[in-house]
C-alpha cells in the first residue's frame, strides 16, 4: 500500500484506548447494516487496541446467536478466519427489557476489566427515554477512572418540544461532553472535504458570497423507497427523516463562516449561527417557499414499483411527504438575498447527494447568442456516489467560429487517492472512541434546526393544501420548479 504514491498520507495510524461498547437495540437493522461492519472494519484496520462489544436487547438471543448474526453481517468483508474468530469472540449478549432496572444492574459485570464505556442507542426512538433513565438511575452515567460516553441515533426528537425534553433528560444524567448526537452525513468523507475545500484553499473563499453566487442547490435524492420502515416513516416523513438533520447539516457546512480554528466548539459554533440565521420568510409564506409531495407507482431501474400508499405498514390514505423542496435565505452579510434551494426525496430516478454552487453571469456577455452560448459556472460537490468535485466552465469550441461549450474540470476521489472512501459510521465511531465531538451535533444546533422546522410541520398538519404527487423513478414533482424563482435557473439534473 505505501508503495502506491496515491496513498501518501493515508497511512496515519492511531488506536482507540481499550473500551467496552454496549449496543442497545443490537437486534435491529442499524447494527446489521452499519454498526457491526464499522466495528469490524476498525478492528481489521488495527484501530481498536482491546474491545468488548455487548449487545443489549429484549429478544431471546444468546452469545452464540449474536456471534452467528455478527458473522453474517460481516461475511462480505475480506478477512482471515483467525481475524473473524477473534473479532466474534469479543461479542456477548445481555438480554433485558429496556424498562427493567435489572438489565442495567448487570452491566458492570459485562464491563469488568474496562474503565472506558460507550453506550450506543440504536433502539427505536420510543425507547430512548427508558434507556437513558435506566443508565442514569443505576449510576452508569458516571465516570470512574475512564470515560463514559453515550451516542444517540437520529431522529433526535420529533419536534422542538420533544427534542428539548430529550435533551433535558439526557443532560440530567450525563454531561454535554459525554453526549454524542449522531448525524451520519457529517461522517461522510466528502462532507468533511467541503470544509477542506473552503478553508484549505485560497481561491474559493473570496468568491463564496452574495457578490459572486447566484444561488446554491442542495440535493439529497434516493431511488429506494421506504422498504420495511413504513411504520417509522409514516410518523417521520422526509422533513423529519432528512431535512431537519442531514440536509441542514450540509447547508450549515456550505454556508458557515470560517471558524477561528478547527477545534470542535469553534466549528459547531459557526454551524449553529447558520441555522440561527435562517430567514423566517420561508415560514411566513410557506406556499411560496415550500413544496411537499408523495410518490405514486412508477419504474425505478427498469423495475415497476408501488406508490407510497401501497407500501407495507403505510396508511392507504397517508398524507406523509416523501419529497420536500424549499427555498431558504440566510440573514447574514455573506448570503443576504442568495436562495438556497434544497430538495430531498425517496423513489427519485437515482441516488445522489450533491451541493452545487451556481455562480453569477460574467458582467458583460460577449459570447451570447447562437446555438452555443456560455452557461453559468457551477461548482458541484458530489457527496455520493462517485465522490468528487466538478467545476463547469465555458470553453471555446475549436475552429474558426467563436462558439462556446460548457466543459468540466473534474476531481474524483477514486482516481486521485486510489481507494474507496471509508464508511461514515466507521469514522464517527472512531471519533467518539477518541473523544472528538466535531462531527456530532450539539444540543443548541439540534434545537435550532427543530425551531425552524417545527412551524413548517405544523403548517402542513393544519393546511388543507393538496399534497403534490410525483411518479416513482422521476425527478420529483413539477411544482418544485416554482421555487427557482427565475427563468435562468434550473434544478440540477438528477
Ligand atoms: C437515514 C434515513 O438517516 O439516512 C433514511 O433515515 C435514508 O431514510 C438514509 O435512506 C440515507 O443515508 P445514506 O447514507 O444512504 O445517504
Amino acid at each position: 500500500m505505501t508503495t502506491n504514491p496515491l496513498s501518501r498520507g493515508l497511512e496515519l495510524q492511531e488506536t482507540a484506548d481499550p473500551l467496552v461498547v454496549f449496543i442497545f437495540g443490537v437486534t435491529g437493522d442499524l447494527t446489521r447494516s452499519k454498526l457491526m461492519p464499522a466495528l469490524f472494519s476498525l478492528y481489521l484496520n488495527g484501530r481498536l487496541s482491546r474491545i468488548r462489544i455487548v449487545g443489549f436487547a429484549r429478544r431471546d438471543w444468546s452469545d452464540d446467536y449474536l456471534r452467528e448474526q455478527a458473522a453474517s453481517m460481516t461475511e462480505s468483508m475480506p478477512a482471515s478466519d483467525e481475524q473473524r474468530r477473534r473479532f466474534l469472540s469479543t461479542l456477548t449478549y445481555l438480554r433485558s427489557s429496556f424498562e427493567d432496572d435489572s438489565g442495567y444492574r448487570r452491566m458492570p459485570e459485562y464491563a469488568e476489566g474496562f474503565a472506558n464505556r460507550l453506550y450506543y442507542l440504536s433502539t427505536p426512538p420510543s425507547s430512548y427515554e427508558a434507556v437513558i433513565r435506566g443508565l442514569g438511575e443505576t449510576g452508569l452515567a458516571e465516570e470512574q477512572g475512564g470515560f463514559t460516553r453515550i451516542v444517540i441515533e437520529k431522529p433526535f426528537g420529533s419536534d422542538l418540544h420533544s427534542a428539548r425534553r430529550l435533551n433535558d433528560l439526557v443532560l440530567s444524567h450525563f454531561d454535554e461532553r459525554q453526549v454524542y448526537r449522531i448525524d451520519h452525513y457529517l461522517g461522510k468523507e466528502t462532507v468533511q472535504n467541503l470544509m477542506m475545500l473552503r478553508f484549505g484553499n485560497g481561491i474559493f473563499e473570496p468568491v463564496w458570497n452574495r457578490h459572486f453566487i447566484d444561488h446554491v442547490q442542495i440535493t439529497v435524492a434516493e431511488s429506494s423507497g421506504v422498504g420495511t420502515r413504513g411504520n417509522y416513516y409514516e410518523s417521520a416523513g422526509a422533513m423529519r427523516d432528512m431535512v431537519q438533520n442531514h440536509a441542514f447539516q450540509l447547508l450549515a457546512i456550505t454556508a458557515m463562516e470560517p471558524p477561528n480554528d478547527i477545534r470542535p466548539e469553534s466549528i459547531r459554533g459557526e454551524k449553529l449561527k447558520v441555522i440561527q440565521s435562517l430567514d423566517a420568510v420561508t415560514l411566513r409564506e410557506p406556499e411560496e417557499h415550500l413544496v411537499r409531495a408523495q410518490y405514486v407507482g412508477g419504474v425505478v431501474d427498469g423495475e415497476p414499483v408501488r406508490g407510497y400508499r401501497e407500501e407495507d405498514d403505510v396508511d392507504p390514505a397517508s398524507r406523509t411527504e416523501t419529497f420536500v423542496a424549499m427555498r431558504l435565505f440566510l440573514d447574514t452579510w455573506r448570503w443576504a438575498g442568495v436562495p438556497f434551494l434544497l430538495r430531498t426525496g425517496k423513489r427519485l430516478s437515482r441516488k445522489i447527494t450533491e451541493i452545487s454552487i451556481h455562480f453569477k453571469d460574467p458582467p458583460l456577455r460577449h459570447f451570447t447568442g447562437g446555438s452555443h452560448s456560455v452557461d453559468r459556472n457551477v461548482l458541484a460537490i458530489r457527496i455520493q456516489p462517485e465522490e468528487g468535485i466538478t467545476l463547469k466552465m465555458n470553453a471555446k469550441i475549436p475552429g474558426y467560429a467563436t462558439a462556446a461549450r460548457p466543459v468540466n474540470m473534474d476531481f474524483s476521489y477514486g482516481a486521485s487517492f486510489g481507494r474507496a472512501v471509508p464508511e461514515a459510521y466507521e469514522r464517527l465511531l472512531f471519533d467518539v472512541m477518541k473523544g472528538d465531538p466535531t462531527l456530532y451535533a450539539r444540543r443548541d444546533e439540534i434545537e435550532a434546526s427543530w425551531a425552524f422546522v417545527t412551524p413548517m410541520l405544523e403548517y402542513w398538519r393544519d393546511s388543507r393544501e393538496p399534497l403534490c404527487e410525483y411518479e416513482a423513478g422521476g425527478a420529483g414533482p413539477s411544482q418544485a420548479r416554482r421555487l427557482l424563482g427565475h427563468d435562468a435557473r434550473r434544478w440540477r439534473k438528477l
